[in-house]
């Protein structure tokens, strides 16, 4: 294949990774958005937060650091893209996220898979996530029915993705569900297929 083919075909798959969180929706100033651990990825409309300033317009926050200085049931959308592996506590960050949520908001979820070599590229994380580690927020799950005293903390998991990366070049797949349940089971028999995931949870009461 020509380089300029590779280029095209990496470039449209860079475009359905972004629709994926689809960017320009939440990029609406109506929307209250907050984008936690943002680093250099600054959302133009969103409250950006980092443990650091990373960049001018960044709030700091210290998600380790309970209750967070944010408002209650204040934003539409919590977008943590590669963030809650370095977290020491992803079960206190949900019920956060629960908290500074509107009623219905959503929280979205970048996470590697857990035997992703993503997962081992970085000294700082802290935690692996597989596809069901939200389910016990969510008591239509088997985990969540058996572990509904974990925490009072719920949502439910509405959207599920997983992100191939064929080339180098992250591919988001959330459907339909055989094929996305088929690729689980490769990717937990042989590892090196899911790189990252991508979890969309609703606030419930
Ligand atoms: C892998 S980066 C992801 C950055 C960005 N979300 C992106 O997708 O490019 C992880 C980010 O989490 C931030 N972070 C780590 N621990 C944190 C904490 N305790 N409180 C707030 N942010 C934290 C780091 O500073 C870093 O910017």
């Amino acid at each position: 294949m020509s380089g300029g083919l590779i280029g095209a075909l990496a470039s449209r798959a860079r475009a359905a990774r972004d629709r994926v969180l689809d960017h320009a929706r939440l990029n609406d100033p109506a929307l209250r958005v907050l984008n936690l651990g943002c680093g250099v990825d600054l959302m133009p409309t969103a409250d950006n937060v980092d443990v650091v300033e990373t960049a001018p317009g960044v709030t700091v926050v210290d998600l380790n650091a309970f209750p967070w200085n944010l408002p209650s049931t204040h934003y539409d959308y919590v977008i943590a893209i590669n963030v809650m592996e370095h977290l020491a506590d992803p079960v206190r960050v949900v019920e956060e996220i629960h908290r500074v949520l509107k009623p219905g908001g959503t929280a979205v979820m970048r996470t590697p898979y857990w035997n992703s070599p993503d997962q081992f590229a970085d000294l700082t994380h802290r935690q692996a996530f597989s596809h069901r580690s939200f389910d016990m927020f969510d008591p239509t799950t088997t985990l969540g029915r058996q572990r509904s005293y974990y925490t009072t903390t719920r949502f439910s998991v509405d959207r599920y993705f997983v992100f191939i990366r064929p080339f180098g070049v992250y591919i988001p797949i959330g459907g339909p569900r055989p094929l996305v349940a088929g690729i689980l089971r490769l990717a937990e028999r042989f590892g090196r297929i899911v790189w990252s995931q991508e979890h969309w949870l609703t606030k419930r009461p």
